[in-house]
């Protein structure tokens, strides 16, 4: 399996818009994919839940502390894709998970083996905006991070703090590609931005996978309850998660290690 993280330091940048988006486009082009939301905002299913009265659905903080299985906490989502939402939790709980997930360094690594997807499957995650537990769990399992950032100053600054932990946790393993960049929501029509993203463009040279324009139709979407490639298959953000995903896959046809199981 190949597994991808989708990071930020920052909130409110797009992450849990790129991972459905790029999932759809994986799945759009025949790979199995398994989308996991590693954010206890469980937000992830707004975008890939074919049926949101199903939101007290289980999810994975049911399935981890053995309440349920873990295919009865994945449900099938828009296009194919395969979803493991969060799942509801209140804050006491929360706290305990995040506990037992630092005791467990391994404890994602050692879940998604269990879960025996084939070979060709694509695994992406969610993760919350910095500095986590569920971040380093994601981490210490990703081959390729895409780290989301808006094109200005403050997604910039705080690169640092996402280098510094992928240094820490994917870097050192053979079976880690890369950590690539989205640029999200670029609005070509503001001087400022595009000041911002030449320079970014040229910052991240080949690290960067792609840009997403700002596109109404990514937030009407959203509001309609569907995913923006059934709202406006036809849109500019269609379009340039496409490029993103494919992009991604050539990350992972070029990687020697391509396609190798789980490392630990
Ligand atoms: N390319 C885009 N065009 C227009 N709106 C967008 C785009 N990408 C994201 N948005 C909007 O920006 C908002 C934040 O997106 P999202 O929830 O994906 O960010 P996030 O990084 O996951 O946030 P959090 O840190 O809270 O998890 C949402 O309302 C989403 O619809
Ligand atoms: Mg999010």
């Amino acid at each position: 399996m190949r597994v991808v993280s989708v990071i930020a330091a920052k909130g409110g940048v797009g992450k849990t818009t790129v991972t459905a988006n790029l999932c759809i486009a994986l799945a759009a082009s025949g790979r199995p994919v398994l989308a996991i939301d590693l954010d206890p905002q469980n937000a992830l299913r707004f975008h890939l839940a074919a049926d949101l009265r199903a939101g007290d659905a289980a999810g994975l903080v049911d399935a981890e502390r053995g309440a349920c299985s873990w295919t009865q906490a994945m449900q099938r989502g828009h296009h194919g894709v395969v979803l493991l939402p969060f799942g509801a939790i209140d804050d006491e709980a929360q706290i305990d998970l995040e506990g037992r997930l630092a005791a467990q360094p391994h404890w994602l690594a050692d879940t998604l083996a269990s879960f025996r997807l084939p070979d060709d499957s694509f695994v992406l995650l969610d993760t919350p905006p910095g500095p986590s537990v569920y971040l380093q769990q994601a981490l210490r399992v990703s081959q390729l991070n895409v780290v989301t950032l808006l094109p200005d100053a403050g997604s910039f600054a705080t690169l640092p703090i996402v280098e510094r932990m992928v240094d820490k946790y994917c870097r050192p393993r053979a079976d880690f590609i890369a950590s690539t960049h989205v640029i999200n929501q670029a609005d070509a029509s503001r001087r400022l931005n595009r000041d911002v993203l030449q320079t970014l463009r040229d910052e991240l040279g080949p690290q960067l996978l792609g840009v997403v324009q700002q596109d109404q139709a990514v937030s009407e979407a959203l509001a309609s309850a569907t995913t923006v490639r059934h709202y406006a298959p036809h849109s500019q953000a269609v379009d340039d998660f496409a490029h993103c995903a494919d992009r991604l896959l050539a990350h992972f046809a070029a990687a020697p290690v391509a396609g190798t199981h789980l490392y630990r």
